[in-house]
């Protein structure tokens, strides 16, 4: 388990480095800025959706191990969240707090990205054994905010999508499917503690 965990670590963090690599070597050459920008989003949208399937995927027989891995993949979304925002910020706004005013202005889908980006903060300061001690039952509640975050994301991608709308669509698509497993699920539970309290 010890190698196959190195191993998805190392592949998680392939992308970075290679797509780091490629803007410093000018494959994305006359922006890489730009370039940088929708890579690192696109990786960390795809890093949601797979710390997300996880659990669906744990359910089906043999599977079960899988969810090692969720704190894993939620780790490299924020991670990737946090690449594309500091890219956005070095490449549109240069660290200029003006610049940075000015720009939300025009771009008023990024204050939905940043609604996202903090409850994934807040999810990775808190996916500790230490915080899941000390917070108990609202560690859970938490990190049900996880969906609000997958929510946001779907609006924010949408706000933006330009020609390029097949993206939107796929990842609309699962996040749907992956809410729509959420609610059955939760559906399912209320079900049965209502059944449990029922007086016979
Ligand atoms: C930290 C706050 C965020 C900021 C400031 C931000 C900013 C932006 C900007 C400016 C764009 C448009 C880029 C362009 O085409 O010019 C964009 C697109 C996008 N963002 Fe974010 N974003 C944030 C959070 C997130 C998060 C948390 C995710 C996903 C986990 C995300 C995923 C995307 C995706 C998939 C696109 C579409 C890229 C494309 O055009 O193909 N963003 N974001």
């Amino acid at each position: 388990m010890l190698w196959l965990k190195l191993f998805v670590f190392l592949a998680s963090l392939a992308p970075a480095i290679v797509f780091s690599g490629l803007a410093v070597a000018g494959a994305y050459s006359p922006d890489p800025g730009q370039a940088l920008i929708i890579r690192f989003a696109h990786t960390a949208t795809i890093f949601l959706l797979i710390t997300l399937s996880l659990k669906p995927i744990a359910t089906l027989k043999g599977l079960r191990p899988v969810i090692r891995f969720s704190r894993m993949a939620g780790l490299f979304c924020f991670f990737y969240a946090l690449l594309h925002f500091l890219a956005y910020l070095a490449f549109k706004t240069g660290f200029m707090w003006s610049l940075f005013e000015m720009d939300l202005a025009k771009r008023p889908y990024v204050y939905v990205g940043m609604a996202a980006f903090v409850i994934l903060a807040l999810m990775a300061v808190t996916s500790t054994k230490w915080w899941q001690r000390r917070l108990k039952r609202n560690w859970k509640m938490l990190h049900r905010l996880v969906y609000l975050a997958l929510i946001l994301i779907i609006v924010h991608i949408l706000w933006v999508a330009r020609s390029d709308v097949w993206w939107t669509v796929i990842y609309g698509t699962i996040g749907t499917l992956l809410l729509a497993w959420r609610a059955r699920l939760h559906w399912l539970k209320r079900r049965s503690i209502a059944a449990e309290n029922r007086p016979s």
